[in-house]
């Protein structure tokens, strides 16, 4: 999965810009959700970005982390910016760079739904910072589409994301439902496609894809996105 979901940024890099429509609304709501303007930040997933370039209040530093070196290389740079091209889910690699560091933020937009091991990324970095802010997409994002394949969603319930998060932080949270309206079925396809919230993950036969689009009962796509911010608990 970790190498589908590599493979599937670098690949789409270019169109991610052109459809990652739903991306660019949940990464500005998270930013307008905080409660604060924390100075040291760390993104996990950071893609080309757009968590950095909502910013617009003075930092001391921001690091970005993804695991395509496309989407590393799209990122703006500055002297306060570094851009990590690593997985941050590889063990040696928090050992390594980040262990000791301090943050006042850890946020992340449109990320951790493709961890193998969400609790243990969570564990780690809420070690290294006080706050987090996340947006996670959940297992309702296109649920009728698995629905009309007959197929389970790989993405996260949100009531276990939330009760992982609670073990680490006080948080709030919020669930949002959006749709995304398309004039045929073709375009949605292609809009799953490129935008990268698939992660990449392809379980049906080019066949069985042809007929689900001619089948696809809605006129939009259908996103369940979890919001969760919070303050490092003091028990951790
Ligand atoms: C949907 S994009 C979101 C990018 C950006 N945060 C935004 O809001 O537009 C998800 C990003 O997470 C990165 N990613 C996914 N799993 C990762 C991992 N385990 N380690 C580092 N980056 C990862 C992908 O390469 C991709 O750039």
């Amino acid at each position: 999965m970790k190498q589908s979901v590599e493979r599937e940024f670098s690949k789409n890099a270019k169109n991610y810009n052109e459809y990652n429509i739903i991306q660019k609304q949940v990464a500005k709501k998270l930013i307008s959700w905080l409660d604060t303007h924390p100075k040291k930040i760390i993104d996990l997933g950071c893609g080309c970005g757009e968590i950095y370039k909502l910013i617009d209040w003075e930092l001391d530093n921001f690091i970005g982390i993804d695991i395509s070196k496309t989407m590393c290389k799209l990122h703006p740079k500055s002297d306060k910016i570094k851009i990590l091209n690593a997985n941050y889910e590889d063990d040696l690699f928090y050992e390594n760079e980040l262990k000791n560091h301090n943050f006042d933020l850890m946020i992340s937009s449109s990320s951790l739904q493709w961890c193998h091991n969400i609790e243990k990324v969570i564990k780690n970095f809420s070690k290294i910072s006080n706050q987090c802010a996340v947006s996670i997409f959940c297992e309702g994002t296109f649920k009728t589409i698995y629905k009309t394949a007959g197929l389970k969603s790989f993405l996260p319930k949100y009531e276990n994301i939330i009760k992982i998060f609670q073990k680490y932080y006080n948080i709030k949270f919020e669930i949002e439902k959006n749709k995304l309206y398309f004039s045929d079925n073709l375009s949605k396809f292609r809009y799953i496609k490129k935008s990268g919230v698939s992660g990449g993950k392809r379980k049906l036969s080019y066949v069985d894809t042809k007929q689900l689009i001619q089948n696809y009962p809605l006129d939009y796509l259908e996103f369940e996105v979890l919001y969760i911010k919070g303050e490092r608990s003091p028990l951790n």
